[in-house]
């Protein structure tokens, strides 16, 4: 089966929901890959899920690369997407173009994303008219971090406004599609309506047209904060620690191996 493609995402937009999954290594994008997930985010959550940093500023151009080629390599139906790192598309049109470049030629992503409004329309539209299929990302918006204060919903009452008319610019400026973090259901509902590039949600209700979550969060590998808007769909963490101390307890009792995981002497 062929991967999904940038004209497939627009296409469902009214017509079915749009799933999406973050991993960021091949044993886990096969498995969600294998499930008929549309899209995998290579996200730059990637800092806290696999990399044991406190927040996404840190992460680099060479960190993305590497995970979202490890992701490529094993994605045959799901489309890929990999975040752009804090401060590698913001300083400029040519370094926008230049890094979401990489990311297509070096991690064979098939689409980057991009966090923010305004101040990167021009950004935007030097990687479209380049090529590449850019998905927006408005609401909370991680790497603003240092600015927002904290990890809080954003667009109640009047702040809603601006991220409603910047929804809409970022479709005029090329966007794909467009992620929605952290708003409340109604914002997020009104921008669905008024684009018509599909939305994908996080923390912003039912009315999107598709959602994301973070994988460590689905599994409950998480063993920290949880956000409201995560629904664990297994624990993991539980049945992880389980089988590790089981492993640890049997090889000091001796009892692991036993002759059924040797092999024969002649
Ligand atoms: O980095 C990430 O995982 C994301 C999702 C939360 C949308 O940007």
């Amino acid at each position: 089966m062929a991967r999904t493609t940038v004209p497939q995402v627009i296409k469902a937009k009214g017509q079915r929901k749009l799933c999406m999954l973050t991993a960021y290594d091949s044993a886990m994008a096969f498995f969600v890959d294998q499930c008929e997930i549309d899209m995998i985010l290579v996200g730059d959550s990637l800092a806290m899920a696999a990399l044991g940093q406190v927040d996404t500023l840190s992460v680099t151009m060479e960190d993305m690369i590497h995970h979202t080629l490890a992701v490529s390599r094993v994605a045959n139906q799901s489309l890929v997407i990999a975040d752009m790192p804090f401060m590698s598309y913001q300083a400029s049109v040519e370094q926008a173009v230049s890094n979401a470049g990489r990311m297509l030629k070096e991690g064979r992503a098939g689409a980057v994303k991009v966090e923010g409004g305004e101040s990167i329309f021009p950004h935007i539209q030097g990687m479209v008219k380049a090529g590449i299929p850019v998905m927006g990302h408005l609401g909370l918006t991680p790497q603003s971090i240092a600015q927002l204060g904290g990890y809080k919903v954003q667009g109640r009452g009047s702040a809603g406004e601006k991220i409603l008319q910047e929804a809409g610019r970022l479709e005029q400026a090329g966007c794909f599609s467009l992620v929605l973090e952290a708003v409340p259901p109604g914002l997020a509902s009104r921008i669905t309506s008024s684009l018509s590039i599909p939305t994908i949600g996080i923390g912003a209700g039912p009315d999107c047209d598709g959602q994301v979550l973070v994988i460590n969060d689905l599994l409950g590998m998480n063993t920290k904060f949880t956000p409201r808007f995560v629904k664990k769909y297994a624990d993991l963490a539980g049945i992880i620690t389980e089988a590790l101390h089981r492993y640890r307890r049997e090889v000091q009792r001796g009892d692991f191996p036993d002759s059924s995981h040797c092999y024969k002497d002649d």
